[in-house]
């Protein structure tokens, strides 16, 4: 701890010093021998190798405690919650209103069609125009478009801007609950834990508007299975959003509210 009061990062000293610490106080605790230690060792640079670190993060609920210390819940912004490891930069920006963000597949499971829509305003005050609302989620087969080859590249992702009176419609199809990837190094934590992988069915959001703070988070659906034991721990209450048949669709009001940077 002495050498580590010497980096000159006071910050770093202070956390990578208690890390230590507790770290440390557990291997002594159970009296962890050096075949675990190498076995713990090998197992995170799977992890790494296997790019699952994010999703280590995730299914640990470090990422949602991360989450938590750093928004607070109290300055009238929507809820945050976390990205998780899915996201991919850049995807198209979407027109038309609603602007429908998928393209019908071979093969695509049923599903009904859900306009979600809303407005995006500061919590200083007022509509936000030109704000830029990043959505993904999986399709109706509960899988992403990654991981799904019937999918085009993209699909069920998508930017769109808000209008000059702050708001967006999307037009989408009622997601599923999932599992997490389970065939690398994580799932086999989760198997070995007895944790299941699941996550209930949810639509993740970016929104970003120039002099505000971006805001990362995801919106669940009534009664699903798993908003009481989603695997990574995410759902917020306030985020549990009603759905609504309006004619042969289903509708979803997702008013946000961005905070001053
Ligand atoms: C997701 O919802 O996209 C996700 C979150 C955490 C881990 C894996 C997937
Ligand atoms: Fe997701």
């Amino acid at each position: 701890m002495e050498a580590m009061s010497t980096v000159g990062n006071e910050r770093l000293a202070a956390v990578a010093g208690d890390v230590l610490s507790a770290l440390h106080e557990v291997l002594e605790r159970h009296q962890v021998t050096e075949q675990e230690w190498m076995a713990a060792l090998a197992y995170l640079t799977e992890v790494g190798r296997a790019d699952e670190f994010v999703l280590l993060s995730d299914v640990t609920r470090t990422s949602v405690l991360i989450d938590a210390l750093s928004h607070r819940d109290d300055d009238g912004a929507t809820a945050s919650d976390v990205e998780g490891p899915l996201y991919v930069e850049d995807p198209p920006f979407r027109e038309g209103t609603p602007a429908k963000i998928y393209d019908e597949y071979e093969g695509m499971g049923d599903a009904d069609v859900l306009l979600i829509g809303g407005t995006v305003t500061s919590t200083s005050g007022g509509p936000l125009t030109d704000a830029v609302v990043d959505v993904w989620q999986t399709g109706p087969d509960g899988g992403y478009d990654i991981w799904d080859e019937r999918q085009p590249e993209m699909n069920f992702r998508g930017r769109i801007r808000t209008g000059e009176d702050g708001g967006y419609q999307i037009q989408t199809m009622l997601p599923k609950p999932y599992t997490v990837p389970t065939e690398g190094p994580v799932g086999r934590y989760l198997a070995a834990v007895g944790q299941h992988a699941w996550r209930p069915a949810h639509i993740h959001f970016k929104v970003s508007a120039p002099g505000h703070r971006t805001l990362v988070t995801q919106v669940f659906f009534p009664g699903d299975p798993y908003l009481e034991n989603d695997t990574i721990g995410a759902v917020k209450p306030a985020l549990v959003r009603p759905v609504e048949r309006r004619g042969e669709q289903l509708g979803c009001d997702f008013d946000i509210a961005l905070a001053p940077a």
